[in-house]
């Protein structure tokens, strides 16, 4: 079986690849990369519609909210948090993984679904290996 690890490539060709790889997964209808640059999320390599949201400031949505928290978010319902910002009419749940390495803070994978509470435990566990990945190959070289 081919896997991520045995991928050649690095930084956004690799971020573009893995986030087109997930986007093949039932449910998983929007894939992105946000990098963290000082307090601003943007947004970096995606598949799905285009957003209007390329730049999240930390605390803002789901995605700042993960940062401000330094914890992942699993959102069952998007429609039940306050705190939310809209991509996409059509999503109903979502989920953020940070992406770390060393230590430090370098960004997040954030996947939308069409479909209610799609994201649960394994998900979270196989989007942090996804993560690390990213993460040790995240400059372009
Ligand atoms: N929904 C996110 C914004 C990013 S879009 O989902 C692509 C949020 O609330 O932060």
């Amino acid at each position: 079986m081919v896997s991520i690890h045995d991928c050649p490539l690095s930084g956004s060709r690799l971020r573009a690849e893995a986030m087109r790889i997930l986007a093949t997964l039932p449910g998983y209808d929007w894939c992105g990369v946000y990098r963290l640059d000082d307090e601003t999320l943007i947004l970096d390599e995606y598949t799905g519609a285009p957003t209007e949201h390329t730049r999240i400031p930390i605390g803002r949505g789901v995605c700042g909210w993960a940062v401000e928290q330094d914890e992942n978010q699993v959102v069952p319902d998007v429609r039940a948090v306050d705190n939310y910002l809209s991509c996409n009419e059509e999503t109903r749940s979502e989920i953020v993984v940070l992406i770390r390495h060393q230590g430090k803070l370098l960004g997040q994978i954030d996947v939308d679904s069409h479909e209610l509470a799609t994201f649960g435990e394994d998900d979270e566990r196989f989007l942090e290996e996804v993560a690390r990945v990213l993460a040790e190959r995240w400059p372009d070289e």
